[in-house]
């Protein structure tokens, strides 16, 4: 199965999400990638807060490199988690059919499903806000797994 987290810049959110899903998914036959619905911030490694909340948890992400959504994704990927409402519609805008609007997903609906709950954007904010983004998609990908294993069985 292969995954994509999306959110705008591509260098906090989603790059979290795709090393958190990874380091929780290897003994499964899953592939995890990101995206950002933007291209402002392409060809650039996470931010270093991103990378710094990561590394205490265990987890690299120094090496990630950004890069824009592209209709092609929904090719390649069988599930599209976005992170916010706003990356949703700009992910869903691009779909060109049924098939491709059915793999996209907001995250935070996993742990709290029919929410439509955010993964609220921390760029601007300080290091409590990548913790807090730390502590939301560790439980949500705990939950995806976990039905993910069910469904499986
Ligand atoms: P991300 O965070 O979408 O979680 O990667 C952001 C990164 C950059 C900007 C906004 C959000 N920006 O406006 O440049």
């Amino acid at each position: 199965m292969k995954i994509l987290m999306v959110c705008l810049g591509n260098i906090c959110r989603s790059p979290m999400a795709e090393g958190i899903l990874r380091a929780k998914s290897t003994h499964l036959e899953i592939e995890v990638d990101s995206a950002g619905t933007s291209s402002y911030h392409y060809g650039e490694n996470p931010d270093v807060r991103a990378v710094h909340t990561l590394r205490k948890k265990g987890i690299n992400i120094s090496n990630l490199i950004a890069r824009q959504f592209t209709t092609a994704d929904f090719d390649a990927f069988d599930i599209i988690f976005t992170m916010d409402k706003s990356n949703y519609d700009n992910v869903i805008a691009l779909a060109r059919s049924n098939q491709d609007k059915q793999k996209v997903r907001m995250l935070v609906n996993e742990l709290h499903p029919g929410s439509n709950g955010e993964v609220p954007d921390p760029y601007f904010g300080g290091d409590q806000g990548f913790e807090d983004v730390y502590n939301l998609i560790d439980e949500a990908t705990d939950k995806f797994l976990m039905r993910l294993q069910n469904e499986v069985q």
